[in-house]
């Protein structure tokens, strides 16, 4: 079992109480738990329905997911479960509003996930004045964790805002520099949002979280088996890692500018919502995919 770690909290990527129940078991807690829109898809009772030929409603669907994060709630610790919102490019802030109000009441640990998008920093904007935790995800760039940082300014509710590391390194940059240039960013800032190491595919990377002292990390089942059976390596003062693509450079922003003015288009952003969408609407039957 692992000696907690005291900087980072763990939080387990995934859409499936019995294996957070597992993997609870293994690590001997944990701090929280990220689902999204393809793993809730990849939910093994989702899985079943959708086999069995019987496609979900919009509403069930909906249904679903609370069911799968009403049982991971009470497994985890006050880092909470990260709720996603549904969002294809079109959807405004008002609609994720909506939704967010309603996900929001399912369990008492929850964050509310949207989009780095201009909508999805709205909608931000809004929820952390009615006192709604927040987690900004498909975070590709350091002007969108600059965007993050000053919509939510004045928050009185912990924010986090989630780099994705893996699908950075697939398109050849070094995915953890965007990590540590979001902290460095942050480091003289107030402090309101706490970053969320995700998209983590290996040991070393989680390695390299520790060493930068994120404030947390989700990691999927996978990776966190392995540092289990590594015997819970922490990184010792010689740590290094292996970058794995082009280095990303760090830019001098002012936190202190409207979120409005960061560019914060970025194409990985666009295809993460893409295959979000896809994959939550393969799990819908074909009448509530006309719709
Ligand atoms: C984070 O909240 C996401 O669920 C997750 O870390 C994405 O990881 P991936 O890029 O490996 O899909």
């Amino acid at each position: 079992m692992a000696n907690r770690p005291r900087k980072t909290k763990i939080l387990l990527d995934g859409g499936d109480a019995g294996e957070t129940q597992r993997t609870k078991k293994l690590i001997g807690f944990l701090d929280g738990q990220t689902t999204n829109p393809s793993l809730i898809a990849r939910n093994p009772e989702v899985k079943r329905l959708v086999a069995s030929g019987h496609g979900l409603s919009v509403r069930e669907q909906m249904a679903e997911y609370r069911k799968i994060v009403e049982a991971i709630s009470p497994l985890v610790g006050e880092a909470g479960v990260s709720i996603e919102v549904f969002a294809d490019t079109n959807t405004t802030a008002e609609e994720m509003l909506d939704q967010a109000h309603q996900m929001f009441a399912w369990v008492p640990n929850a964050f509310i996930k949207y989009p780095c998008t201009q909508q999805g920093l709205r909608a931000a904007e809004q929820s952390v004045r009615s006192d709604i935790r927040v987690n900004m995800t498909l975070c590709f760039s350091q002007t969108q964790a600059a965007a993050v940082y000053a919509a939510t300014k004045g928050a009185r509710v912990p924010v986090y805002v989630s780099p994705f590391i893996g699908r950075l390194d697939d398109i050849g940059e070094n995915g953890v520099d965007l990590v540590a240039n979001i902290k460095r960013m942050y480091g003289p800032g107030d402090g309101h949002v706490a970053v969320l190491a995700a998209g983590i595919r290996n040991l070393e990377q989680m390695l390299y979280c520790f060493s930068l002292e994120t404030e947390l990390m989700t990691v999927p089942a996978k990776v966190l088996d392995d540092w289990a059976s590594n015997k819970f390596p922490m990184p010792d003062s010689d740590f290094k890692y292996t970058a794995t693509g082009k280095p990303i450079l760090y830019q001098e922003l002012a936190l202190d500018q409207p979120w409005q003015s960061f560019d914060i288009q970025h194409e990985l952003t666009r295809k993460g919502i893409e295959k979000f969408v896809a994959d939550y609407r393969a799990t819908l039957s074909q009448t509530a995919q006309s719709s």
